[in-house]
């Protein structure tokens, strides 16, 4: 593996509550179909289901108490067999122990190859797949699980907003239907206020009162994805897990998104989990950012220690992809290519369940402690932990990489 070597500075990561710099992937130029978003219109939060408790964990950001705090978490899907008579034969272990922290106002990036369990976390989040095990806090505590209003009232602190907006917005409701839809559910507002508020949303968002009368396929792709946008944003959300959020849409659509989700962020200081394939989005993006590979998360840090020192080697893999922007940086690196396909997650290997295709462990001679030891995630420096017995031989860090790069590739 080529050693590259490390950038000179690394620029602050956007800060949770100063003004975001603008994301500069592509020409971010507004169109007339995209205008810039107004500020936040005056609203009424619902009802506080119960005051937050003094106690409240501690997390590695610096940021202060987390305002989320998921703990050991485990999701196993049932696989059963059989028509009349089903049986369980196995589970998929989509999640498998993930503790992570969201401070308020904080972005968290969430990245890792296909299955490696960042959606099926993400809604488990929010409530929408149930937990195996493990906790989910908010301001402190489990959300009440009995059935009313207090539960929609914490519930609806912890919204999602998809890939495709339009698995979120029903083809028959126009806009402003869809966006009252959660108001309506729960009972807050007159009609009139209701109507008054879907106006305040979608300007919040960019829109204008016209776009309310819209059905989805009239709207375009970013256009639908401000709706969604908004729809999550009617509760007053405190956390909004954007689940590849921006990856559908168009370069510079995509930009303006990124940047109206940082702008959204300043004003109403909402804290994201930010899944996405897109290290460099990630990266702009994001004040810290977690590693999941076969349902676990395998490194975690600051935003700017991982993407210039990563630790743990799938981290390295993944870094290794990104294009940096300067030519002679870029012909120096080596792509890593991880062989064969991640493991089933219904059989993770025991020990490191990277081992089976760890460049790292290839390179010291295959200690067989990778094998048959699970690694527990080590502190290598502040906040920053990796789940890997040789974190200290991971060499130059292939990537060196995107750190200080705000610009998303092209793709
Ligand atoms: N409802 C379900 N029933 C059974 N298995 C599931 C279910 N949902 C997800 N899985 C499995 O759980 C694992 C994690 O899936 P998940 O969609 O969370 O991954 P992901 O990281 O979001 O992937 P991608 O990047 O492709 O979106 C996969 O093996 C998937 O097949
Ligand atoms: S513990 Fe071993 S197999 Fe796992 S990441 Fe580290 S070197 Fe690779
Ligand atoms: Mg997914």
């Amino acid at each position: 593996m080529t050693e590259a070597p490390r950038p000179a500075s690394e620029p602050s990561p956007p800060s949770a509550g100063g003004p975001a710099p603008q994301y500069t992937g592509e020409p971010a130029s507004q169109s007339a179909s995209e205008p810039t978003p107004q500020s936040p219109g005056e609203w009424a939060p619902p009802p506080a289901a119960e005051p937050a408790p003094a106690a409240e964990p501690a997390h590695l950001s610096e940021g202060g108490p987390a305002l989320l705090d998921v703990r050991d978490l485990r999701v196993h899907f049932p696989i059963t067999r059989g028509t009349v008579f089903r049986r369980t034969v196995g589970h998929v272990h989509a999640v498998d122990g993930v503790s992570l922290q969201l401070a308020a106002a904080e972005t968290v990036g969430l990245v890792g190859e296909s299955g490696s369990g960042k959606t099926t976390l993400g809604r488990t989040i929010v409530g929408l797949i149930p937990p195996t095990s493990g906790t989910i806090l908010f301001r402190g505590r489990a959300p009440d699980a009995r059935a009313g209003a207090g539960y929609r009232a914490e519930r609806s602190q912890l919204q999602m907003v998809f890939q495709d907006p339009t698995a979120s917005l029903d083809p028959k409701w126009r806009a402003g239907a869809s966006i009252a839809e959660p108001l309506r559910v729960n009972q807050i507002g007159t009609r009139a206020e209701r109507r008054e508020r879907v106006r305040d949303l979608l300007e919040l968002v960019g829109l204008s009162p016209k776009h309310a009368r819209r059905y989805p396929h009239e709207l375009s792709g970013g256009q639908r994805q401000r709706v969604g946008l908004a729809r999550a944003l009617a509760l007053n959300p405190a956390v909004i897990v954007a689940d590849e959020a921006v990856s559908a849409l168009d370069v510079s659509i995509r930009a303006q998104i990124i940047n109206l989700l940082q702008q959204l962020q300043d004003e109403l200081k909402l804290s994201y989990l930010f899944i996405a394939h897109d290290l460099a989005v990630v990266r702009h993006l994001s004040d810290r950012v977690a590693v999941m590979y076969l349902g676990q998360i395998v490194e975690q840090g600051r935003a700017a220690d991982l993407y210039s020192d990563p630790r743990h080697p799938y981290t390295v893999s993944l870094l290794s992809a990104v294009p940096v922007p300067d030519p002679a940086a870029e012909a120096q690196r080596e792509r890593i290519i991880l062989p064969g396909d991640p493991p089933n997650p219904a059989s993770p290997p025991p020990g490191c369940r990277f081992h089976t295709r760890c460049w790292l462990r290839e390179q010291l001679g295959g200690p067989e402690r990778c094998a048959v030891a699970e690694p527990a995630p080590r502190l290598v420096s502040a906040g920053h932990t990796a789940a890997c017995h040789f974190t200290d031989e991971v060499p130059g860090r292939a990537a060196g990489s995107v750190a200080g790069q705000t610009a998303g590739p092209a793709s």
